[in-house]
């Protein structure tokens, strides 16, 4: 059984960028939700005993548990990487530099593949097995560790573009939402999920 991991802050951790209905409404019934819903898929399929991440990297994986598994993974990670102002440490910038060619051209790279994404989905920094970081998006609850995936590898970094993540305060601005959460990303958590 998979439990909803904690949060590591309160509703009001970050009235400028979430405010606190939305964080509320999205981690008490959304990542709820998938969780429920994730272990009902589970038992019906008589998966037991396996991480998420064995799970999502799975052949052929049911829709419910596509669908929930992958919201369920995708919103820990949301939730775990979000810090009021983080910087990042000279080590990681050198990294992003190095694959992006400047702090600047990621976040205007992490920013678009965001703000493009038609429909609900997930923006991305994934680091592949040559440790080469990458930006890409997916569709619904989908993530890299996925088959389906447009490409695989290690999610360091998961922006939630479905409107419930910013439609309250923000309403049809995705661009705005995806500017600002910027400013609170913990970039120190981010770094050490790289492989
Ligand atoms: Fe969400």
């Amino acid at each position: 059984m998979f439990q909803l991991p904690d949060l590591p802050y309160g509703y009001n951790a970050f009235p400028e960028t979430i405010d606190p209905l939305t964080m509320e409404i999205h981690y008490t019934k959304h990542h709820q939700g998938y969780t429920d819903k994730l272990n009902a898929a589970l038992k019906e399929a008589n998966i037991s005993g396996k991480t998420i991440e064995e799970i999502l990297s799975m052949e052929n994986l049911p829709d419910a548990i596509r669908n929930n598994g992958g919201g369920y993974f995708n919103h820990s990670l949301y939730w775990d990487i979000l810090t009021p102002g983080g910087t990042m440490s000279n080590s990681f910038k050198t990294k992003i530099i190095e694959d992006f060619g400047s702090e600047e051209a990621f976040m205007n790279e992490f920013s678009e593949a965001g703000a493009k994404h038609f429909g609900s989905g997930w923006a991305w920094l994934v680091q592949d097995n040559d440790k080469k970081l990458h930006i890409f998006s997916t569709p619904n609850q989908d993530n890299p560790l996925m088959k389906v995936a447009e490409m695989s590898g290690t999610p360091i970094l998961g922006i939630d573009v479905w409107e419930h993540a910013y439609y309250l305060k923000y309403q049809n601005k995705r661009t705005e939402y995806l500017k600002k959460i910027f400013k609170i990303i913990n970039w120190k958590k981010v770094e050490a999920r790289m492989i």
